[in-house]
């Protein structure tokens, strides 16, 4: 992948397909780490002399976060400690003058791209550089960045379109996020991997393509609770209500890689409710469970201790409900860690986000979601592959 340099793209008019999902509460996009790191690469790239224009989505068609980038202008204004344009519609006079009057550095943000009906098919980069949209607008640009790793999974028009008409380079994050998410999932050696967050399913394909190589596998959240199950722990409540959500997906394939592996698995020993502390000996069924346990974090503390790398996906715990100490116990393990260490997922990013955790605890965070658990599992992402093919 070709990384934009600063003779490339100096004075250029430059497209960055960035990522800007933000989450939305009432009605208004919320701070998060994905919104720091993107706009840490736009930085970089208006300092390298391009007039910046940004593309990015929010939500999608008939999702409650769906909705306009308007918002997302003084967001992004706080982050770059500058002034940020705003682009409010993809045809007509308003992106050609603007583009005319910005600055070298200058940075502008183009309204949702999801708000365009041939942005959400999935397609080849030959299927839509002939889009309507990517044709026009390509007009105006000389070059394209796509930085959109955590979009990465999505061959859309955005996504893939522009590779196929303009000179294409790959994203400071989206170079950085392949680079160190490659050598978590290809290069460290028995990495230890903790792995937690809601859906078996989220975790069965990393864990099916990465267990070979896992010196251990240490399980919270809601498969660290289905493995307790697998293992004959009676978990009649929680249970009910973890399949009432339809939560259990992919409890099959986990226990098979169970069985397979049983050397390599950890499971809580004990959990946290409203009551508090409860031994997993003790459980009888008629308990809800909400996080691990501190005897549980100990035991992580251990193996985590004496790794030469960690990968971490996905909270511990039901966070979000308040239940945040055995994800924040295990946290504070996988920072003292001496190896390499990266987090991955969506809830894993936030969860730092409302910490008192910094990125720079860690050796890389991923702040994807579905793309990261995606690459984890070796799947060939689309849009890394297109810009691999044609940069
Ligand atoms: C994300 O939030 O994971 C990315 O922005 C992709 O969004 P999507 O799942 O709506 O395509
Ligand atoms: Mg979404």
């Amino acid at each position: 992948m070709k990384k934009a340099q600063k003779k490339d793209i100096k004075g250029k008019k430059v497209l960055v397909r960035s990522d800007l999902n933000l989450p939305i509460e009432e009605g208004k996009p919320v701070k998060s780490l994905r919104l720091k790191r993107y706009a840490d690469s736009l930085r970089e790239i208006s300092s390298k002399g391009a007039k910046t224009v940004v593309m990015a989505h929010q939500g999608r068609p008939g999702d409650k976060d769906f909705g306009s980038l308007k918002d997302h202008v003084p967001l992004l204004e706080q982050e770059l400690g500058r002034d940020v344009g705003f682009v409010n519609s993809f045809f007509g006079e308003e992106l050609p003058r603007t583009l005319e009057k910005m600055d070298e550095g200058d940075i502008c943000l183009l309204e949702n791209v999801r708000f365009l009906s041939e942005e959400i098919r999935k397609g080849s980069v030959e299927k839509h550089s002939n889009d309507f949209f990517v044709k026009h607008i390509s007009s105006y640009f000389d070059a394209y960045i796509n930085d959109g790793f955590s979009v990465a999974h999505r061959p859309h028009g955005s996504m893939m379109g522009f590779i196929g008409r303009l000179e294409t380079f790959s994203g400071p994050l989206m170079s950085e996020e392949v680079k160190e998410c490659s050598k978590a999932r290809d290069a460290v050696e028995n990495p230890v991997l903790v792995l937690g967050g809601a859906k078996p399913s989220d975790i069965v394909k990393m864990l099916e393509n990465m267990i070979d190589r896992a010196k251990k596998v240490l399980l919270g959240g809601i498969p660290g609770e289905i493995a307790l199950k697998l293992r004959g722990v009676p978990l009649d409540k929680k249970y009910s209500w973890i399949k009432d959500r339809k939560l259990n997906k992919g409890e099959k394939e986990l226990l098979d890689l169970m069985k397979e592996n049983q050397d390599k698995f950890v499971v809580p020993v004990d959990i946290r409710n409203e009551k508090g502390e409860v031994s997993v000996s003790k459980l009888d069924g008629t308990e809800m469970i909400w996080d691990i346990g501190p005897k549980t974090s100990k035991k992580y503390a251990e193996i985590i201790d004496e790794a030469d790398s960690v990968i971490m996906k996905g909270p511990m715990g039901a966070y979000e409900e308040g239940f945040k100490r055995g994800s924040l116990e295990v946290l504070e393990e996988v920072k003292n860690c001496d190896g390499f260490t990266l987090l991955g997922g969506g809830h894993t990013s936030t969860l730092l986000n409302q910490s008192n955790f910094s990125v720079n605890d860690f050796s890389h965070v991923s702040i994807a979601g579905g793309a990261f658990v995606r690459f984890m599992s070796g799947e060939d992402l689309p849009v890394i592959e297109a810009i691999s093919k044609y940069s």
